[in-house]
């Protein structure tokens, strides 16, 4: 086969420009393959979340002064402790998972608003500096009783 050279050229440019392209698609796509919410790589069997330390005693923790852990699982379609309670001013560490579907954590009135994924442990922490209640919602349609998962933050 005797092609013009300006033809090789350009045959040569398309095919190195497609391996250039196959070569960054392929980097990028592997450096994105993170998990949710953080770059922990905090993991729980979602069919043993009950089970497994810590999540098998949901609560809260004194971790220092006034700074707690809250442990919590959330499922459909409610959270456990359904009412966590902590002193005000206090900065609270919650790790959250989920044994069935996806979840969510929001705050309103805060910037709290994370993906519980199943599987993983979603960790975030958050100063309640005022005394009250605060809701705590689900906000990933989670299955029919996704508009009744809640849970209370009560600070005193
Ligand atoms: Cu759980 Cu929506």
């Amino acid at each position: 086969m005797d092609l013009p050279r300006y033809e090789k050229i350009w045959l040569w440019f398309g095919v190195i420009t497609l391996i250039i392209f196959l070569l960054v698609t392929g980097i990028m796509a592997f450096a994105m393959d993170r998990h949710p919410a953080d770059g922990h790589e905090r993991t729980v069997a979602p069919d043993q979340v009950l089970s497994t330390a810590p999540f098998d005693k949901p609560g809260v923790y004194p971790v220092g002064d006034k700074e707690y852990q809250v442990v919590m699982v959330a499922r459909a379609f409610n959270y456990l402790p359904a009412a966590p309670t902590v002193p005000a001013g206090s900065t609270v560490h919650f790790r959250v998972t989920s044994p069935d579907v996806i979840h969510g954590v929001a705050i309103p009135g805060t910037n709290v608003n994370l993906m519980v994924v199943p599987g993983h442990v979603t960790e975030f922490t958050y100063t309640f500096k005022k005394p009250g209640e605060y809701l705590l919602l689900c906000n990933e349609y989670c299955g029919i009783g996704h508009q009744v998962m809640m849970a209370k933050m009560v600070v005193q």
